[in-house]
C-alpha cells in the first residue's frame, strides 16, 4: 500500500489523463498502479491495491497479492460475466472515497478473519453469478449454509492457487473444520486420501445435495457404486446388509482393522448373527490342527474362511444350502 499523499498525488494525474483518454474506466488503463492486469472499472479500487499490496511473504505462500486475482478465471477480460472488485466488494464508497489520514472505513462487504459481513451476504454475492448452476442447486439449507459455512470459508479468491480444488491439498481445507476426519483417514485402512487418490468431493458435494450427508449420489451404496460397480451385483443371492448400506460395515474414511470395517469378523458379523447354531458361537482360538466351525470362524479372516463372498454370490446351490456367500 502506497501512503494515502502518494496516492492522492496519483489521482491528480489519473483525473487529467482521464481528459485525454475520454474514459479512464472504459479499459484496463496501463500506469493506472496495476499494470493493466485488472478489468475495467477496477482502477477505482486498484489506485490504491496495486503491486505494493503484494507483499514478500507472498512469494512463501502465506500472503497473496490482491492482482493475482487477474491470474485466475476471475481475471479473463474476455469473458463479460468477469466479477470487478465491486462485484464482491460492493460499491464500498466511503471505503474509496476516504482520504483522511486513519485508517479508511471498511469496505461494504470483506472476507477477511474478523468480518462483521454478515454470512449470507458473502455466500450472496458469489451466487448472485454461481447460483444458478447445477452444482449449487441444494445450497440454500445445505449443512455448510445452516452453519454459516460461506463460499469463502473454503475458496480462495485472490490466488491462482484455489487449495479446495486441488485433489492433493483439498482435505487440508476440510480438516480445519473437519478434525475427526483428519484422525480418520490416517488410520491403518483408509481410502487413499492422503496419497491423492480419492478425494472428499468424490463422495462429498460440499455445496449441497439431494442425498444424505452432502453425498454426490442419492445414497451412501450408490456413491460407492461409481467406483465400486463390482458391489452392485445383481446377485443370485443378496446379503441384506450390503443392499441397504455399505457404511453398516465399512468407515469410508479409515478404520484400524482391515478393509476399513467397523469391527472385526466374527464380531461384526455377530452384531446381527446370534442366534443359534455357528453363527453365534464364542470366539476361541485352536490348540491344534482343526475342523471345529468355532475355531475356523475366530481365526483369520473368521467367519469370511468360509462365507468368501459376503457381497453377495451367484453360486447356483441347492435349496438346502443356499444363500450362504460361497463362491
Ligand atoms: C484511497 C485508497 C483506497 C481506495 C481507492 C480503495 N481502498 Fe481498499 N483499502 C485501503 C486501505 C488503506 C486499506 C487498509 C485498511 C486497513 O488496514 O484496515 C484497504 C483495505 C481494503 C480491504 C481489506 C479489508 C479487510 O479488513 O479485510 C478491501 C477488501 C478493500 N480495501 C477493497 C477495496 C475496494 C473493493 C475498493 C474499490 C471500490 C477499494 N478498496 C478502494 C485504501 C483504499
Ligand atoms: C470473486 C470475488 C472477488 C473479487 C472479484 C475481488 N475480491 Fe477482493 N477478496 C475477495 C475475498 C473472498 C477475499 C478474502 C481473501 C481471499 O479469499 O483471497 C478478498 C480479499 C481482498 C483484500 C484483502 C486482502 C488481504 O489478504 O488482506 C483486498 C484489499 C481486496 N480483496 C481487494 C480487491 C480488489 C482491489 C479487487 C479488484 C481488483 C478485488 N478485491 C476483487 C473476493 C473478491
Ligand atoms: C459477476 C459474476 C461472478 C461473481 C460475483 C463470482 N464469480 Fe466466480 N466465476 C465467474 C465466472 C464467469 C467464472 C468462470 C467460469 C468458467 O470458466 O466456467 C467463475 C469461476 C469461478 C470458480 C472456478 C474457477 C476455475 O478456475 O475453474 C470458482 C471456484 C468461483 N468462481 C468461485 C467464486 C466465489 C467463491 C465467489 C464469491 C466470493 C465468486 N466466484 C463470485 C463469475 C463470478
Ligand atoms: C465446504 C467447502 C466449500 C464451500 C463452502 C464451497 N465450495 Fe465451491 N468447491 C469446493 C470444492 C471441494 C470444489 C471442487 C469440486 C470438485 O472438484 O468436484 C468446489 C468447486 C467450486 C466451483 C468450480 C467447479 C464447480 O462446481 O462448478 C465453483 C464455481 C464453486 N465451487 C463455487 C462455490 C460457491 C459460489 C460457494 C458458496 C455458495 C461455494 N463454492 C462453497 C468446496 C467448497
Ligand atoms: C469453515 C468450517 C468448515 C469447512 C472448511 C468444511 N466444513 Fe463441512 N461442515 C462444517 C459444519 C459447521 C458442518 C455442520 C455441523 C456438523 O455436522 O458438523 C459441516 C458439515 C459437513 C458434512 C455433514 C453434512 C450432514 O448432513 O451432516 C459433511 C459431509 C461435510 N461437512 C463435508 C465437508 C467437506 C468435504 C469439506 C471440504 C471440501 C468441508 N466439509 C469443509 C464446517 C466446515
Ligand atoms: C469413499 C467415500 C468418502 C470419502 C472419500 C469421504 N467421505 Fe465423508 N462420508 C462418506 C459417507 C458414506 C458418509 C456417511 C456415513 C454414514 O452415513 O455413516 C460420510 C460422512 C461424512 C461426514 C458426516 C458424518 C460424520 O461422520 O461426521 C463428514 C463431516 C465427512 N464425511 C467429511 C469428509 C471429509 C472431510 C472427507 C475428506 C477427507 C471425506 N468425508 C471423504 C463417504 C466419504
Ligand atoms: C472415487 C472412487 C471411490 C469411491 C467413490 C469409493 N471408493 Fe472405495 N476404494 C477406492 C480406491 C482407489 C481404493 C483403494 C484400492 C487399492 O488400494 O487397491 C478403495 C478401497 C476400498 C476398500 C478396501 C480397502 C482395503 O483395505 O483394501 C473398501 C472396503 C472400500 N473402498 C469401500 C468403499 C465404500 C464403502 C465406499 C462408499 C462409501 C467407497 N469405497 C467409495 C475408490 C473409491
Ligand atoms: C455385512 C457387512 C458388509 C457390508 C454391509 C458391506 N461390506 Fe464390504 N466388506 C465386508 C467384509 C467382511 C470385507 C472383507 C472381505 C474379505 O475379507 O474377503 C469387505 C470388503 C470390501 C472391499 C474390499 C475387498 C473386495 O471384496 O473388493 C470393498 C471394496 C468393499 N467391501 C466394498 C463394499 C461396498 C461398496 C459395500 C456396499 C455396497 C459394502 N462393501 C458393504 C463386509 C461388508
Ligand atoms: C447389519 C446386520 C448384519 C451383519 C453385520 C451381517 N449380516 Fe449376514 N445377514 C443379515 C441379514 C438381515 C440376513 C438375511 C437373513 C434372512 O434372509 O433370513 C443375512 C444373511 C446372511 C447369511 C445367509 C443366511 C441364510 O439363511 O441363507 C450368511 C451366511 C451371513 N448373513 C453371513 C454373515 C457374515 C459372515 C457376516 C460378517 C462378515 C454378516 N453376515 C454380517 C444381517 C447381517
Ligand atoms: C468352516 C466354515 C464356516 C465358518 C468358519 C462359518 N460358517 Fe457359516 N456356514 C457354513 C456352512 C457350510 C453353512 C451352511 C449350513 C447349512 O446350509 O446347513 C453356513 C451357514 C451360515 C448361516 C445360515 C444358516 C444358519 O445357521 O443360520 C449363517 C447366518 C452363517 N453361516 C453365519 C456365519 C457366521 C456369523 C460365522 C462366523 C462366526 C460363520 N458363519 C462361520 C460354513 C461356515
Amino acid at each position: 500500500m502506497k501512503s494515502l499523499r502518494h496516492v492522492g498525488f496519483l489521482l491528480v494525474l489519473f483525473c487529467a489523463a482521464g481528459f485525454v483518454t475520454t474514459s479512464a474506466y472504459a479499459k484496463p488503463v496501463d500506469g493506472d498502479g496495476a499494470g493493466g492486469l485488472v478489468l475495467k472499472g477496477d482502477s477505482q479500487c486498484t489506485e490504491c491495491h496495486d503491486e505494493a499490496d503484494e507483499p514478500l511473504p507472498s512469494v512463501l505462500g502465506l500472503k497473496h497479492g490482491v492482482l493475482a486475482i487477474a491470474k485466475t478465471k476471475h481475471g479473463t477480460r474476455a469473458d463479460g460475466n468477469t466479477p470487478t472488485c465491486t462485484d464482491c466488494h460492493g460499491d464500498s464508497l466511503d471505503h474509496k472515497n476516504y482520504r483522511g489520514s486513519g485508517k479508511p472505513p471498511k469496505p461494504d462487504v470483506y472476507y477477511t478473519k474478523g468480518t462483521v459481513t454478515p454470512a449470507a451476504l458473502r455466500s450472496e454475492k458469489c451466487l448472485a453469478c454461481h447460483g444458478k448452476e447445477s452444482q449449487r442447486h441444494f445450497w440454500p439449507g445445505s449443512a455448510h449454509d445452516n452453519a454459516d459455512v460461506t463460499c469463502t470459508s473454503c475458496h480462495d479468491i485472490h490466488t491462482d492457487h484455489d487449495k479446495v480444488r486441488d485433489k492433493l491439498t483439498q482435505a487440508g481445507v476440510c480438516f480445519t473444520c473437519h478434525k475427526d476426519k483428519r484422525a480418520e483417514v490416517r488410520r491403518p485402512s483408509h481410502h487413499p486420501v492422503m496419497e491423492g487418490k480419492v478425494t472428499c468431493s468424490d463422495c462429498h458435494n460440499p455445496h449441497g445435495t439431494a442425498g444424505p450427508k452432502l453425498l454426490v449420489r442419492d445414497s451412501v451404496n450408490d456413491t460407492c457404486y461409481q467406483c465400486h460397480m463390482e458391489k452392485r451385483g445383481p446377485f443370485l443371492h443378496n446379503h441384506q446388509p450390503v443392499n441397504e448400506n455399505c457404511s453398516i460395515c465399512h468407515n469410508p474414511h479409515g478404520t484400524i482393522i482391515g478393509f476399513m470395517l467397523k469391527s472385526r469378523p466374527p464380531f461384526l458379523c455377530q452384531e446381527c448373527h446370534s442366534e443359534d447354531g455357528h453363527p453365534g458361537q464364542l470366539a476361541t482360538q485352536p490348540t491344534g490342527p482343526t475342523t471345529s466351525f468355532t475355531a475356523l470362524g475366530t481365526i483369520g479372516r473368521g467367519c469370511l474362511n468360509c462365507h468368501t463372498a459376503i457381497h453377495g454370490d451367484n453360486n447356483p446351490q441347492g435349496a438346502t444350502a443356499t444363500r450362504r456367500f460361497f463362491r
